[in-house]
């Protein structure tokens, strides 16, 4: 063999052991930094509720909601190869590897994947099982509150206004990082007479949060996930009702609350809404009023001389209003069963 062959072959070889090395380097550094990943306890809700807001328009179809189990399995799959890191790092805000993403060209060609974008906030006491929420809605992710022990890792520092004060914390917590949809409900599951007020054949949050229309939620910036109308529809809460009728106690104090709370003397006259503070809002909703507001509205919940169960009631003919809608606002039943849950015969 000529020399110069010889001394092309060499240099091929050369060339290919040195490919090998930095593979198998690009393999290894994939590997170590994922072990360290801090998103790794998301990834599984990351990437099946990314598959959701990849096409952010079409969505909102309840089927691929109720399928979530089905659909979660191979995004989990996916989620473990070493191919997904580049979708994490993508919307790593603080990226600090940089230099790391320019030398290897697929984190360009890769699309970004907006990591688990929804969350379920609620309230709960320290003796209910809100097990359910993490296993049977496992595509959003959860903050739940225990509002009666102080001790707990999550905890509101007083049992007060039932469900307001662990709502409002929430927002205050994370008014600089909200998800785009946020969902306030309460701790039952389902059946009756505990989750009475959930809009479904068997009471279940579990039904109608899969069906929620997020798409519907972005629109609308307000939506309460009851949508018969009673209680609260058309006119529970009349501030100025001469006389008084007896029993009707939160309406007596609503004037004086509304006062307080929103700094003015507009106290509407009529306030209408299906009850039970079970609702969503969109994070552009949310960043209409500014922090001081929620700020303002927690410290009244947790200061009013008001009883838990006043409060509780006040700001529940509020949160409507708080999110932008007008005092009353009762929408046609099928029309909310359409927008809230796709189908106007949902229950
Ligand atoms: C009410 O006024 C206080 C003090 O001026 C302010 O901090 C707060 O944000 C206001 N609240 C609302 C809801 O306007
Ligand atoms: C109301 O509650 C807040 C805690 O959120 C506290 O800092 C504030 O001093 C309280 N205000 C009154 C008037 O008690």
């Amino acid at each position: 063999m000529r020399l110069s062959y010889r001394i092309g072959a060499a240099a091929l070889i050369i060339l290919a052991i040195i490919l090998i090395k930095r593979h198998l380097d690009l393999v290894q550094d994939d590997a170590r930094v994922q072990s360290g990943w801090s998103f790794s306890s998301f990834s599984a809700e990351s990437a099946a509720d990314g598959t959701s807001n990849t096409n952010a328009n079409a969505n909102a179809n309840p089927d691929t909601n109720v399928n979530s189990d089905s659909a979660t399995a191979p995004n989990s799959d996916r989620v473990s190869t070493p191919k997904s890191k580049p979708k994490l790092t993508g919307s790593d805000m603080t990226n600090s590897k940089d230099s790391d993403a320019a030398a290897r060209p697929m984190y360009e060609t890769t699309p970004i994947i907006v990591p688990n974008d929804r969350v379920i906030v609620m309230a709960r006491l320290s003796s209910e099982d809100t097990s359910w929420v993490s296993t049977d809605l496992n595509e959003w992710r959860n903050v739940i509150y225990t509002v009666d022990d102080t001790t707990a890792t999550r905890h509101t520092p007083k049992n007060k206004g039932r469900e307001a004060l662990a709502y409002l914390q929430y927002i205050v917590d994370h008014y600089d990082d909200l998800p785009s949809t946020i969902v306030f409900i309460h701790s039952h599951k389902d059946g009756w007479p505990g989750a009475w007020h959930t809009d479904t054949m068997a009471y279940s949050n579990v039904d109608s949060i899969r069906a929620l229309q997020t798409e519907f939620v972005q629109r609308n910036g307000y939506v309460n996930l009851r949508c018969q109308q009673t209680p609260g529809c058309p006119d529970e809460i009349r501030p100025f009702r001469d006389p008084p009728q007896f029993g009707r106690t939160t309406e007596r104090v609503y004037a004086q609350s509304w006062i307080e709370l929103f700094n003015n003397t507009d106290v509407p006259e009529v306030v209408g809404v299906a009850c039970c503070s079970q609702f969503a809002v969109s994070k552009e909703q949310v960043l209409k009023r500014p922090l001081d507001h929620y700020q303002w509205f927690y410290d009244w919940v947790l200061n009013t001389s008001l009883s838990d169960d006043l409060a509780a009631h006040v700001m529940e003919y509020s949160w409507h209003i708080i999110f932008g809608q007008e005092a009353v606002y009762c929408p046609d039943a099928y029309q909310c069963y359409q927008d809230v849950y796709g189908n106007p015969y949902f229950w």
